[in-house]
């Protein structure tokens, strides 16, 4: 009998802790909606006790998201967890998820605790926790790194001081698959009371094995599985949702264990998790990459017209990435650009339907052949966009090899026009001084990338722009045919995001901590 894998979603918790990947508050409600249909079990919508932010939008998830367990993550600290609970009481089925680290290195540098200390936190919290919420799960960070015999200790302690579920996390990537299996078997043979609980596996991807170490737990007893979608998160990320869902999948005939997950919707949830948090997916990305069903080579295509399966291990449609029958240009109306974004998997409100269809006019009036990847790019520049605090409103440059660059730039600031010309060592610097001059935000720029959507010299640039000020980054994208109006646009829309974090980082009553590096 096949055995059932636990999703345990953390793209709003861990995902948002990758450098420059914030959301606001719509943001993470699209993004747990899209989970809930998925039917990801359980969803950690934040880390309440960061900031005002952060307790909102778990709040908000927990009164809105009814099909999935939402969980809130507390360090070992008695505030950290009653503000979790004061986040999660609302959901349907709550969850407190509460952690201390146990590996030597952790309990001397950063806790400045002893062994014999973390073991009367880990009993004071979890019962806390415990008296107050029904589910609770408790992690030991580090534990690739910890000594085996102390998370025995810990592990027996959190579960009979009533956590219910243990999670083991690689919190820095360090583990070989073997490795981190044997971690999991042993504490199956030694654990007295670890029938009490699910073991659960949490793990990073420094050295590119997150997934491979998250299968390995699997097959030694682990029964849920922490993960994002596009293996957002800290550093080098977080095993991906759509990687460990398709190989259990793909692979069922070796491994018995199957999930809940409506597999159909990872194109529809990669893309939105791309274009809210501005980072694009590397097109060799296994499953929701560009090329993951793409053939190039002769030999591989004439396979592929005599069987599909000479090359395919899974079908596209399996991941919910279908052919779209429908031909979009400049005379489509609203309904046939609507149908077009369901085919693609977008359901967007009236007034960013509005917005988007817009847009795909003035495009249609600059481009021969819109493609499906042309709109995609439109979704995800727009679609959460219609309440920014700055809109791009006209830009005007003077470029090439005889002119002085300069940029003539009308902006909308929380309604208002404002204008401003500014010169600068080519179109793309004019452009970005004038917002600054417009803005008076001088935030530094970390990333500039421009690519090509399509082919075609009529193809939209994509931009990609990171900021940072003080220490918080922002990462956006903006698209266009013209290439310094989508980078006019991907700066707007960074810096929208850096607003957002500012208010998020700004101390008050919840929050005094800084979170980063948990
Ligand atoms: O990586 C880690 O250890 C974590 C814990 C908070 C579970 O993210
Ligand atoms: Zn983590």
């Amino acid at each position: 009998m096949a055995e059932k894998i636990y999703i345990f979603d953390t793209t709003l918790r861990d995902g948002e802790q990758s450098p420059g990947a914030s959301m606001n508050l719509e943001e993470k409600i699209q993004i747990a909606e899209i989970l809930e249909d998925m039917k990801v079990d359980i969803i950690e919508a934040g880390f309440p006790i960061a900031s005002k932010g952060d307790f909102e939008s778990v709040s908000e998830i927990s009164k809105k998201i009814k099909n999935s367990t939402i969980a809130g993550l507390a360090r070992a600290k008695l505030e950290d967890i009653d503000t979790a609970w004061e986040a999660v009481k609302h959901a349907n089925s709550p969850k407190i998820h509460t952690f201390i680290a146990t590996s030597p290195l952790h309990m001397k540098y950063k806790l400045k605790k002893t062994p014999s200390e973390v073991l009367e936190a880990i009993k004071v919290t979890v019962s806390h926790a415990r008296n107050l919420c029904p589910n609770v799960e408790w992690s030991c960070e580090d534990a690739g790194r910890s000594e085996i015999e102390f998370l025995f200790k810990c592990i027996d302690l959190a579960i009979s001081c009533g956590a219910s579920t243990i999670n083991v996390p690689d919190t820095v990537g360090y583990t070989l698959p073997n490795e981190f299996g044997n971690i999991f078997k042993q504490i199956k043979n030694n654990v007295p009371n670890i029938d009490k609980a699910i073991l659960s596996t949490h793990t990073h991807n420094d050295l590119g094995l997150a997934v491979a170490n998250s299968i390995s737990a699997i097959q030694e007893g682990a029964r849920q599985v922490e993960c994002t979608i596009n293996g957002l998160g800290e550093r080098a990320g977080n095993a991906a949702l759509e990687e460990i869902v398709m190989a259990l999948k793909v692979k069922k005939d070796l491994m018995p264990f199957y999930t809940d997950i409506k597999t159909e919707s990872i194109t529809r949830a990669s893309r939105l998790v791309s274009s809210i948090t501005g980072f694009s997916v590397q097109p060799n990305k296994a499953i929701v990459g560009a090329n993951a069903f793409a053939h190039e080579a002769g030999i591989h295509q004439d396979g592929m017209l005599k069987h599909s399966g000479t090359y395919e291990i899974m079908t596209p449609e399996s991941i919910g990435l279908t052919q779209s029958s429908l031909v979009l240009g400049k005379h489509s109306g609203k309904n046939a650009f609507n149908k077009k974004l369901n085919e693609l998997g977008y359901e967007l409100g009236d007034n960013a339907l509005m917005e988007v269809f817009g847009r795909f006019k003035d495009l249609a009036d600059k481009k021969k052949e819109i493609f499906d990847e042309d709109i995609i790019a439109l979704v995800g520049d727009q679609t959460t966009r219609i309440d920014d605090y700055i809109k791009f409103v006209s830009l005007k440059v003077n470029a090439g090899s005889f002119q002085k660059h300069e940029a003539d730039l009308i902006l909308e600031i929380d309604g208002n026009k404002k204008n401003s010309v500014a010169s600068g060592n080519g179109p793309v610097d004019a452009t970005f001084n004038s917002i600054k001059e417009i803005t008076d935000v001088n935030a530094k720029l970390k990333l500039y990338q421009v690519h090509a959507i399509t082919a075609g010299t009529d193809a939209q640039g994509e931009v990609t722009v990171r900021l940072e000020e003080n220490e918080i980054t922002s990462q956006a994208k903006g698209s266009d045919p013209d290439i310094i109006v989508a980078s006019a646009r991907a700066y707007i829309n960074a810096l929208n995001k850096l607003l957002i974090k500012r208010t998020k980082s700004a101390p008050d009553k919840i929050s005094e901590v800084k979170v980063k590096g948990v």
